[in-house]
């Protein structure tokens, strides 16, 4: 959907940093290439070596890919590491520490306020607070396979409880504490965890986010479902600040307990579960273009070795580094690049709990240089924001430390690019652009930072073990300089196994597109020098900084509302947001629309997915544009979207069961003065 590449300047370059080259992990693109080829040719000994690093109970007897991507063959499958048996908590924490990483920052906790009780972790403690996370929740009755659901703020507690679920073999479903009790209901029923990990609330900026009484509402609409949640614990991370009382909630007695209490007096040593690399590690919901979220299911080994690997070679990790990813763990990047790919790696990290404006638009910056953090990793949308406010925010604080930026979630403009590598990188760091998805677990494109001279706004290359291929419209590989849909050949390591209990919709999500492939949805160009450009969605989900919202989701949200008949959401182009929400919405016959309904839609929005997803502009249909078989055309709704509608060519409209519907679409604009 995104038309940020219609204009780029696709010969652009901006050579290697030298400086950083020296250092590198992979130091030409000859090393790139050579290694990149052994991934693929021969993934037994690149991958099986790399794995080797890692403890394993019982050694692997099959390195893989094994795997069927044609449905016509049979169920599509994939596994690597077969007849292995390890665990992720373990290599993350203990074997660090036997490598004499103990007393090594793990995670430095930077508070939503500027003087709050910040905390540094080392590998010992961290390792400590997961043991007695993990034996309270074996006391609890959990076991190995069994869904853990964790609603939790950015405090060190979230990326315990994950590591305390890896190690016992529970399934995290992490939830992203932006979500409503209604989004989090649906995936606590989805998921059957019978325990709930929240907070009692949270501050953003100056607000407070009511994480327990949100969950307290999950839990009734929970059991009006016929699930009921057996047990909460409640960190209490506001429980005894000047913050106190802006958090209200209930206390149900025999379900409820503070975290402290839970985990209090378990010992700080726990035995390790250890499991098959096929295993389940955790789900995590996203959104699709139809019907409800889909529950992601990641395995064990593979997805260790493609974080692990992107960690080391993409951020080209070294021990000195300290490395900052803003996202949430709530997201698959606070997943990979927070609690799995830098603790694998051993590294030193800032776990951010506050927003980057708050108390003023220069915190990442502050932050970045408190901790003279090396390695910083945001989205795009937050590198716009932030160029609004100009360079002296950045430019007032000291950025020596850093070199290498990140950036993922959206393609990133040229502009945006720019700004980030001249202002925040000082002209001076390499800027690494990742280009993944939930599904993939781990980056697909990006640059290695040593090896490969960038264009800004294309993430350059595929990654080791990553297979791509750019097929037209009739599923036939394009070669050379091309544009048409990205799929995959082969599964990376990381890859998803299925989708939660679904199999089938699985297949028919992502393998009933092209037959032998895994379709991304994303739409890609490869320019004459090979360099692959992002293009945005090929299907209906919309990129809301960064945030992934399927188009369906929240049309049925509206059609929930009472006097709604039927809705229709697409995307345009916004300028911070990348996409912005534009719903189209018709009313029930005899009903009459009066624009006091925008703000009351908006907030049914924010009722049912969260505040995150809120529409930008709602526009009444008294009809939708229609073919005659009754399909709504989308590609014509979404150029009404556009500010410049009016001159806009709509194509051909012929089709349509009644083409005056478009000329009334026009005469309701919102955006008309
Ligand atoms: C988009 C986030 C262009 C893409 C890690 C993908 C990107 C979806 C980039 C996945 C990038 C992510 N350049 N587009 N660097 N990174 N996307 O599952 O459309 O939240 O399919 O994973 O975001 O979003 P998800």
């Amino acid at each position: 959907m995104s038309d940020f590449n219609q204009e780029v300047d696709m010969s652009e370059m901006f050579k290697v940093p030298e400086q950083l080259r020296a250092k590198a992990h992979v130091k030409s693109m000859e090393e790139y290439r050579a290694m990149y080829k052994a991934s693929i040719e021969d993934p037994e000994t690149f991958w099986g070596d790399m794995a080797r690093e890692f403890h394993w109970e019982t050694p692997f007897t099959k390195v893989g890919p094994t795997f069927n991507f044609d449905r016509a063959k049979g169920p599509v499958h994939m596994s690597w590491f077969d007849g292995g048996k390890t665990n992720l908590a373990y290599n993350c924490l203990d074997r660090n520490i036997e490598k004499g990483l103990g007393d090594r920052m793990a995670i430095h906790y930077e508070c939503n306020d500027m003087d709050d009780q910040h905390a540094s972790f080392t590998y010992t403690q961290v390792l400590e607070l997961v043991c007695k996370f993990a034996n309270a929740l074996k006391a609890e009755g959990v076991t190995k396979g069994d869904r853990v659901s964790i609603y939790l703020p950015m405090t060190v507690e979230l990326p315990a409880a994950m590591l305390a679920c890896a190690r016992i073999g529970a399934v995290h479903s992490v939830v992203f504490g932006g979500f409503s009790a209604d989004a989090l209901a649906g995936r606590i029923v989805d998921a059957q965890s019978k325990v709930v990990i929240t907070a009692d609330g949270v501050m953003r900026a100056t607000k407070p986010v009511q994480l327990k009484s949100i969950t307290d509402k999950a839990c009734e609409l929970a059991e009006l479902q016929g699930f009921k949640v057996e047990r909460v614990v409640c960190v209490g991370r506001l429980k005894g600040t000047p913050y106190a009382d802006q958090v209200k909630h209930d206390w149900v007695e025999g379900r409820d307990v503070w975290c402290n209490d839970f985990i209090g007096s378990q010992p700080a040593t726990c035995g390790v579960e250890w499991v098959a690399s096929e295993d389940p590690l955790f789900m995590l919901y996203t959104s699709g273009s139809t019907g409800r979220p889909k529950g992601v299911l990641h395995t064990t080994a593979g997805y260790m070795l493609g974080t692990f690997a992107t960690m080391k070679y993409v951020f080209d990790y070294q021990m000195e580094d300290t490395f900052f990813c803003t996202a949430d763990c709530g997201w698959i990047t606070g997943h990979s690049y927070i609690t799995y790919g830098p603790m694998l790696n051993g590294a030193t990290q800032v776990l951010f709990e506050g927003v980057p404006t708050h108390p003023e638009v220069d915190r990442f910056w502050k932050i970045c240089a408190k901790y003279k953090v090396t390695t910083f990793y945001t989205a795009p949308t937050a590198i716009r924001a932030l160029m609004k406010s100009g360079e002296e925010p950045v430019t007032r604080n000291d950025l020596s430390s850093l070199r290498l930026l990140g950036s993922v979630g959206e393609p990133i403009n040229p502009e945006a690019w720019k700004w980030y590598h001249r202002v925040v990188g000082g002209g001076r760091c390499a800027i690494a652009d990742t280009y993944w998805q939930t599904e993939t677990g781990s980056h697909l494109l990006a640059p290695l930072v040593g090896a490969v001279d960038c264009k800004p706004g294309s993430a350059c290359f595929p990654f080791f073990g990553v297979e791509v291929a750019i097929l037209d419209d009739k599923g036939v590989e394009l070669e050379g300089e091309c544009s048409g849909s990205l799929v995959l050949r082969r599964p990376p390591p990381s890859m998803m196994r299925s989708l939660y209990g679904d199999h089938q919709r699985f297949e028919e999500a992502y393998f009933s597109q092209f037959n032998g492939y895994y379709f991304t949805g994303d739409g890609c160009k490869r320019d004459k020098d090979g360099y692959y450009w992002l293009t945005g969605r090929m299907d209906d989900v919309i990129n809301v900084s960064g945030h992934r919202i399927g188009t369906a989701e929240v049309e049925s949200a509206l059609v929930a509302f009472p006097n709604v008949a039927e809705a229709a959401v697409v995307g345009f182009p916004h300028d911070i947001k990348g996409e912005g929400i534009y719903c189209y919405v018709t009313l029930n016959e005899g009903e009459e629309y009066d624009d006091a309904l925008k703000p009351k839609l908006k907030q049914q929005v924010r009722e049912m997915i969260g505040a995150f997803a809120t529409p930008d502009e709602i526009h009444w249909a008294p009809g939708l544009p229609k073919t005659r078989s009754g399909k709504i055309m989308r590609r014509v709704l979404r150029k009404i979207a556009l500010p410049d509608y009016l001159t806009q060519d709509l194509g051909d409209t012929s089709t349509l069961a009644d083409p005056s519907v478009v000329d009334v679409l026009k005469a309701n604009h919102p955006r008309a003065a």
